[in-house]
């Protein structure tokens, strides 16, 4: 593993290694060395800050780039008035892109003051050759852009950057490979997302992230045992699966395994209490994994099932592969197989097409449904995706009715759904102190919901057993028992 390299014995003055990922290891040891000049120079560390923008796969990447800077001694920091700001972009929607030029701008500012500030870009944002070009030509100040397949070659990359003055660009368009045993940050030291694919298969209509993300590539299971096994030993508890599309995790193996019979290994793990997993395509959800989180007491009772939309025409002009009443039946399987199963989706308002009744449907959904969470986006067209090319753009102000429409349906039914456990005493994992109150402690219960209760910095990590006193719509406030 990663923290058995002792960068003090690479050799620097050699040539590098070819393989990986020692190959990165030396280009730690040299950028360590890069820092301790620049230690020299300005009499301190320089201050690195990695900014994330995206969904949880973009904030384990950011871990993964924290990881190898502070391998390279920078020192981290919050604020982007630093010698190194990165930031991992998302490009799922259109305003997430425009908030990149946006800020771009300011960090320029900075960089006018401190002419040795590096300013990095990489993520699914840097996957789009225009984006690139753009880059290039009207923002000429960025040092350094990698997209998402080339990531485990950061410590390279920075390397490059810091010891040539021009900018440094590579981005590849796919890859087969997979770099394993890199360092990485934790964010909290009792949790932690573990990656076990990445990339998609699907194209949904309306999607860049098959084009930016690149094709479907599962890791092995021993490597994710092993990577799991390790996060135990060192205190975790709580574990998060990845992928754009758990559920058909394992089927091009050379080994075929299912996400369930992973899932079952996985809880097997000593140390291990808790196992999420994002993001389930309902398409793919099997039986088997039903059964396997019905009998088990780790996984939590939380699936997030994104619906998109509740109209079997548009789910078919989006390729989604289910209808309506195929997802209906889906929510009401694993419901009567685990009733108390929170289930959380995701609905995208105004695709090209959608006419009121279908935007019925999908409120028809809702209702049927009756979900516990629901995040709910405005169609944003994504160039280079099939459904930018389609007609009938839906029009700005009904797309903003139904979106408001639907926005206070999924709430009201959420905050229904969320008195049910008002007065029930309940298992929280303690995360964080309290950002307002600094006499409480914030915390998650088994189904992702919210908790604040009265308690000191001692609990962080624990699992406690909390009554919930009192439901504000989407979270509760508790006393630990
Ligand atoms: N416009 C709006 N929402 C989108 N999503 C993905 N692509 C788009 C798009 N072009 C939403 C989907 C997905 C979530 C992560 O983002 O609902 O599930
Ligand atoms: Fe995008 Fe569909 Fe893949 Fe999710 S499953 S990442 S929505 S293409």
């Amino acid at each position: 593993m990663y923290n058995e390299i002792n960068l003090d014995k690479i050799e620097i003055d050699a040539e590098p290694p070819i393989e990986e990922p020692a190959r990165q290891y030396y280009f730690m040891a040299e950028c360590r060395e890069w820092v301790k000049n620049f230690e020299q120079r300005h009499g301190r560390l320089p201050k690195a800050c990695v900014v994330n923008m995206g969904c949880q796969m973009n904030a384990r990447d950011s871990e993964k780039l924290v990881g190898i800077l502070e391998q390279c001694g920078y020192h981290m920091i919050d604020s982007e008035e630093a010698d190194f700001v990165i930031y991992n972009t998302c490009t799922v929607r259109e305003n997430a892109n425009n908030k990149v030029y946006g800020r771009l701008g300011v960090l320029h500012g900075y960089q006018k003051k401190n002419p040795d500030m590096m300013i990095a870009l990489c993520g699914c944002m840097m996957q789009e050759p225009s984006v690139v070009e753009k880059i290039k030509h009207s923002y000429p100040f960025v040092n350094l852009m990698f997209g998402t397949h080339n990531i485990y070659k950061f410590a390279e990359l920075l390397y490059r950057a810091v010891t040539k003055r021009s900018s440094v660009v590579d981005v590849w368009e796919d890859t087969e490979k997979i770099v394993e045993n890199l360092p990485s940050e934790r964010k909290f030291w009792f949790k932690s997302g573990v990656n076990i694919m990445f990339g998609c298969n699907n194209f949904c209509s309306y999607c860049i992230v098959p084009y930016v993300r690149g094709r479907e590539r599962s890791r092995e299971p021993e490597d994710i045992l092993r990577e799991i096994e390790a996060l135990a030993a060192d205190g975790v508890v709580e574990v998060m699966l990845l992928g754009q599309n758990v559920n058909s995790y394992g089927k091009n193996l050379a080994r075929p395994v299912t996400f369930a019979q992973l899932l079952k290994r996985v809880e097997q793990i000593e140390g291990i209490r808790r196992i999420r997993f994002m993001t389930s395509h309902p398409k793919d959800l099997s039986e088997e994994l039903i059964e396997v989180m019905k009998q088990s007491d780790k996984i939590c009772k939380h699936l997030h099932l994104p619906l998109q939309s509740g109209s079997s025409e548009i789910l078919k002009k989006m390729n989604r592969r289910y209808t309506k009443e195929q997802y209906l039946e889906l929510v009401e399987k694993l419901r009567a197989a685990i009733p108390d199963i929170a289930v959380t989706t995701d609905i995208i308002v105004g695709f090209p097409g959608e006419t009121e009744e279908d935007f019925e449907e999908t409120m028809d959904v809702v209702l049927k449904a009756q979900y516990d969470r629901a995040f709910t986006f405005i169609y944003s067209k994504r160039t280079g995706t099939p459904a930018a090319e389609m007609e009938n753009q839906v029009p700005q102000d009904e797309v903003k009715r139904r979106f408001d429409r639907l926005l206070k349906e999924v709430q009201r039914i959420a905050a229904k759904k969320a008195m049910v456990y008002k007065d029930t005493v309940q298992k929280v994992l303690v995360e964080q102190m309290n950002e307002q109150d600094n006499q409480f402690v914030t915390g998650r219960l088994d189904n992702n919901s919210v908790v604040h209760l009265k308690g000191t910095s001692d609990l962080i990590g624990q699992i406690v057993d909390v009554r919930l006193t009192e439901c504000r719509g989407f979270y509760y406030l508790g006393e630990v028992l």
